[in-house]
């Protein structure tokens, strides 16, 4: 339906679907993930994929399935181990940005058992329902491989940057096309959408918003649309502030994500009428007791999204917490708007 809505530009259409819907909220995920020994593991394995991400399909009304996967697959077929902690997160190991990592190529053979998953799921799901292909954006990338795993700040990252700018700017030319060249794989492979995620783009220094922020999107969509990829692409310049308009107007993405923090009146206001706009429901309140609140904020957005072409989503992805009943809730209160 996300096709649907960018072809017909109908704005009675209301797409719906989750960030992170195929995650911890549920179940079932853990009967999943409890096979494997590793993360990395979980989301190389054929059946695993498929089954992790067709898993809020059948729980929810919804018009697209995300590929179960990750962002840091990227590093870790650069050759830099990946392990996720409980509790803690991913943790990437030091990695020097060297002739030798900057020369490395990534063999896309490596992600066949991916190929396979996305077309396996593709026979399973209706024909209406996107499946989003998606990465992780040059410049979030970088901080994890720089900064080794989560931060409250990407210090580590940052110092980089400001005194190595040259290697930083090559590990962000070098992260733009691996970005490209699996985004195109995974639209070859069937993915209706795609997707690209800039999670730390608020961890951007001023300076560098543009150049880090903008211009490795928008080269990404250059080079797939040469390469005759058709597809809507979704961008989420997650906490971007003011910066989001400027994003909107020259990043190419047919569709900007909004977080949960963007005063959504503003941001209809300023963005770029050329683009569909998805998401700012806090995740949050998918995990909260109280129906009358969360039919509030369903309301307040579809109302202001009334007479746009607008993706109904939350503005980060639901954590362990959220409340399966919740979701079905937000569900039924779009489909009986
Ligand atoms: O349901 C879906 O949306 C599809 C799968 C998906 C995952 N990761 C699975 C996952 C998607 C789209 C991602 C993207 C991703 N991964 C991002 C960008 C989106 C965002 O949330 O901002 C980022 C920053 C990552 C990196 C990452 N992966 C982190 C920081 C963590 C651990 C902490 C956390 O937020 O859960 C992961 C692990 C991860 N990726 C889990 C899942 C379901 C949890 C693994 C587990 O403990 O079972």
């Amino acid at each position: 339906m996300i096709n649907k809505l960018i072809k017909l530009k109908d704005n009675t259409l209301k797409p719906k679907w989750f960030l992170r819907q195929a995650g911890r909220h549920i179940p079932e995920y853990y009967l999943i993930r409890n096979k494997h020994d590793n993360f990395i593991d979980f989301c190389l394995n054929e059946r695993s994929i498929v089954e992790a991400t067709i898993l809020p399909l059948k729980y929810y009304n919804i018009d697209a399935a995300i590929l179960f996967s990750d962002i840091l697959l990227l590093p870790h077929f650069l050759g830099q181990a990946v392990t996720f902690k409980k509790n803690i997160g991913p943790v990437l190991e030091e990695i020097c940005i060297d002739k030798n990592l900057l020369e490395k190529d990534i063999d896309l053979n490596g992600f066949i058992t991916v190929k396979n998953a996305i077309s396996q799921i593709k026979k399973t799901i209706p024909s209406s329902k996107d499946l989003i292909g998606f990465c992780g954006a040059p410049w979030t990338l970088s901080c994890y491989m720089i900064e080794g795993g989560s931060s409250k700040d990407f210090a580590k990252t940052r110092t980089f940057l400001w005194n190595n700018e040259e290697k930083f700017i090559n590990l962000i030319n070098k992260l733009t096309k691996h970005c490209a060249d699996y985004l195109e794989y995974q639209f070859l492979a069937g993915c209706t959408v795609l997707m690209i995620f800039d999670t730390w783009s608020s961890m951007i220094p001023d300076k560098y918003w543009v150049k880090f922020g903008i211009e490795p999107t928008k080269l990404i969509i250059e080079r797939l649309r040469k390469k005759n990829v058709k597809c809507p692409i979704i961008g989420l310049p997650f906490k971007s502030g003011e910066m989001l308009i400027q994003y909107s107007y020259e990043a190419l993405v047919d569709v900007v994500s909004i977080d949960w923090k963007t005063n959504l009146e503003w941001a209809l206001k300023y963005i770029n009428k050329n683009v569909i706009t998805q998401g700012n429901l806090d995740p949050v309140i998918l995990s909260c007791d109280n129906p009358l609140a969360i039919k509030k904020e369903v309301y307040r957005i579809l109302d202001l999204t009334q007479k746009k072409c607008h993706i109904f989503n939350v503005g980060h992805g639901l954590t362990p917490e959220v409340k399966i009943k919740n979701v079905k809730y937000v569900i039924k209160l779009i489909d009986e708007y």
